[in-house]
């Protein structure tokens, strides 16, 4: 039998109406905007990777380095017997985990892009012959039901996705990670940090131009699904850093007047020269910001670990009100003071 498994919440129409649904709001409003998860059908899954592997961005390593050297100490302080991975992607990082979890029985990636999920599990299942992979096609954002496995539960969320949402949807997002933690699991989140602007900007406009590859494919995806018409070389490529909110944001910007035809919504869109789509935010964070929005959701953060450098950080947080238990290394339902011992 089969160790992998593939559960889609999101069929085709579904899809395809929430595309259309975030098109045509965005695109008539201003200023324009796209949600970030329509860049990763295959070929954006592919640019993404090779994004991780630029000489200016260094997200990808830092966490690798976070994750190494700390993987013994939060499978010492999970346990987990399930791992469920919000936006997976190639799950190239999870393998540390997977390898640091003696007693892990099934992987559960959850991500949108289905080539991701399948080259994943590949690789994964070759690597790990025990491992059982239940693989969900999902928006991680909207309400999602995990397949039935044994408990405890790591719940990890890697990469600074979390800064791709804005931060009324982190709110709404790390509430549904809440709800989802029994006593005994824990979230493990990669978040970026604040830093000088130059190495923000690099990390987001690199010399290759893999990044604006990577922007402009969210085109190629309204071209493809929508019948549009955009021309991708019709745009310039814009990673700018927001000092008020913290944020990089991606942007394209129309190099001269254009109209662009979308057939499947019957929807003319003109745009004027210099006029921006709002493609992405990427938010940077601060180690107060992250425990308060934890907070907000009613988790508490216990770890917080840094890469050498101070330029990523992945927090290890539990549901508000359980801690951490000195004899079990498992956590309990707090009310046991004496068991309790102080985060760091
Ligand atoms: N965690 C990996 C990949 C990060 S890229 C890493 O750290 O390298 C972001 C991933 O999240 C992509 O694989 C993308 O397909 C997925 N993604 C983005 N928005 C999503 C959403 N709303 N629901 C589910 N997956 C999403
Ligand atoms: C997936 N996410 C955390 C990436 C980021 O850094 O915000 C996506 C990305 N956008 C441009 N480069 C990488």
């Amino acid at each position: 039998m089969s160790d992998f498994q593939l559960t889609r919440t999101l069929d085709e129409h579904a899809a395809d109406s929430a595309l259309r649904h975030d098109v045509l709001h965005g695109l008539t409003r201003t200023p324009k905007s796209l949600p970030p998860k329509w860049f990763y059908d295959a070929r954006g899954s592919e640019l993404f990777e090779e994004i991780t592997r630029l000489p200016e961005y260094y997200p990808t390593r830092a966490e690798r380095e976070i994750l190494l050297e700390r993987a013994q100490e939060i499978a010492a302080a999970s346990g987990a017997r399930t791992l469920v991975e919000l936006g997976s992607g190639s799950s190239e990082k999870t393998r540390h985990l997977i390898e640091a979890l003696p007693a892990l029985d099934t992987y559960v990636p959850v991500d949108v892009s289905e080539s991701a999920l399948a080259g994943a599990a590949q690789t994964l299942l070759d690597a790990h012959p025990g491992l059982k992979v239940h693989a969900l096609l999902a928006d991680f954002t909207r309400p999602m039901v995990l397949p039935p496995a044994p408990g405890p539960r790591l719940v990890v969320f890697l990469g600074g996705t979390i800064g791709n949402l804005l931060p009324p949807e982190r709110a709404g997002f790390l509430g549904s990670i809440r709800a989802m933690l029994s006593p005994g699991d824990a979230l493990l989140m990669g978040t970026d940090l604040v830093k000088e602007e130059s190495v923000l900007v690099a990390a987001y406009d690199d010399a290759q131009g893999v990044t604006a590859e990577f922007n402009k494919n969210v085109l190629t995806v309204v071209n493809r699904e929508l019948a549009a018409d955009f021309h991708p070389a019709d745009f310039d490529h814009v990673a700018l850093w927001n000092a008020e909110h913290e944020w990089i944001e991606m942007r394209l910007r129309a190099r001269s007047d254009v109209v662009v035809k979308i057939r499947a919504l019957d929807l003319v869109v003109p745009m004027e020269a210099g006029e921006d789509i709002l493609t992405e935010v990427s938010a940077k964070f601060r180690q107060e910001g992250v425990r308060a929005e934890l907070a907000a959701a009613g988790l508490e953060l216990t770890q917080w670990w840094t890469d050498a450098a101070g330029r990523f950080a992945l927090s290890l947080s539990v549901a508000d009100g359980v801690l951490r238990t000195a004899s079990t290394g498992g956590y309990a339902t707090a009310g046991t003071p004496e068991e309790e011992v102080t985060a760091d």
